[in-house]
């Protein structure tokens, strides 16, 4: 696994140093100071749901949330955007079976999180699903945003990186579902990558 790896982009420290960083702001924009109570909910009484996207954000996601210090829940979703051996986004489906966001999200403040924004496809589709279940209020957040004019023109409200426009794994993104357990966010190989 490690003889794939073709370069380090971004290594753990500074992974670890930014998420905390982008946190801190979460929780700012959350939780302005002075305006919560010992319970750290959100000043017009509502609750947080953060909403995963699976399965690239489940190490950003497990490192954020814990350097959240506010009142949640965790709904989560999948979507099913880069078939197996891929490295291009295909669109995205919501997969519904697979889905335990309520209907109904009223009162609640949602954070929507994944892994990469690339063509915005993923965070379009789930994004206007959630709007139409009447969340207080709905954010989103990636872990890496890919510097492509799509992925530039998505609006989105907190971005821990921007990085080339070129295909990365590890950190809990994948190439035909390997390397989400490399700690470092990496390129692979020419060689190993066939789409
Ligand atoms: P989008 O819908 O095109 O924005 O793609 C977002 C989804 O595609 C992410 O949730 C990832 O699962 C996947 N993806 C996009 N770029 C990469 C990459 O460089 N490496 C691994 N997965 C990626
Ligand atoms: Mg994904």
């Amino acid at each position: 696994m490690q003889g794939d790896i073709e370069k380090v982009l971004i290594d753990r420290e500074t992974i670890a140093r930014r998420v905390e960083e982008v946190a801190g702001r979460i929780t700012a924009d959350l939780v302005p100071p002075g305006a919560a109570g010992a319970a750290g909910v959100p000043d017009d009484g509502a609750e947080l749901t953060i909403i995963p996207i699976l399965t690239g954000s489940i190490i950003f996601v497990a490192d954020l949330i814990r350097r959240l210090p506010v009142r949640m829940r965790i709904r989560l979703i999948s979507v099913s955007s880069y078939p197996g051996e891929s490295t291009s986004s295909r669109g995205a489906t919501i997969l519904d079976h697979l889905t335990s966001v309520p209907e109904d999200l009223s009162g609640q403040h949602v954070l929507v999180i994944d892994d990469i924004l690339d063509s915005g496809r993923t965070l379009g589709a789930v994004t206007q699903m959630l709007r139409a279940r009447g969340p207080a209020a709905l954010r989103t957040c990636v872990l890496l945003r890919k510097q492509r004019p799509e992925a530039l023109a998505f609006p989105i409200d907190y971005v821990c990186f921007d990085i080339p426009d070129a295909f990365v794994v590890g950190y809990g993104l994948d190439y035909n579902d390997y390397y989400r357990n490399l700690p470092d966010i990496v390129t692979l190989k020419p060689e190993v990558i066939r789409g």
